[in-house]
């Protein structure tokens, strides 16, 4: 392999392994931040009546719905975890009468694992038009 090859194909490596260490690292923080009230399933019956969150492919189809951007629906999320207001909320409104709006994880995580986070959530879950 000539050099210029060489670098090239190390570099899509290099790429490739931190796109998915990115991936496992947004998977594990989604369970240990966010997961305990945002289901990852789609609900079961009964989990319907005792959820305490909307799961998270909805939410995701709502915010792809209105930033269709992945840098637009990161920024959002990434947002949204520390300072969530109803004026802010891309949910329907049923969300938040029944739910009550989402408590500020201020202190929870940090800014960067927000947004590897919100990479993640974009990445993996709800459609996109
Ligand atoms: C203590 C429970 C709780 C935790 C923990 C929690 N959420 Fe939420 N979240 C809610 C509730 C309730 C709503 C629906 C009401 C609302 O939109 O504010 C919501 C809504 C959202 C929305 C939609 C906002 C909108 O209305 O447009 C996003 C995005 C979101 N959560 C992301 C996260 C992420 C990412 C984490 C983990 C860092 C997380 N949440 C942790 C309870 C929680």
């Amino acid at each position: 392999m000539k050099l210029p090859q060489l670098t090239l194909t190390l570099f899509l490596l290099l790429f490739v392994a931190e796109t998915s260490m990115a991936q496992e690292k947004g998977s594990t923080l989604f369970e240990e931040k966010c997961a305990a009230c945002h289901l990852k399933q789609r609900p079961s019956f009964e989990a319907m009546n005792t959820m305490i969150a909307p799961p998270i492919m909805g939410v995701m189809t709502h915010v792809k719905d209105a930033k269709a951007a992945k840098a637009e629906a990161v920024g959002f999320i990434a947002d949204y975890i520390f300072e969530p207001t109803p004026a802010k909320a891309l949910c329907m409104k049923q969300s938040i009468d029944r739910f009550g709006l989402m408590p500020s994880q201020k202190g929870n995580l940090t800014k960067e694992e927000a947004i590897t986070i919100a990479g993640y959530l974009y990445d993996n879950y709800g459609y996109s038009k």
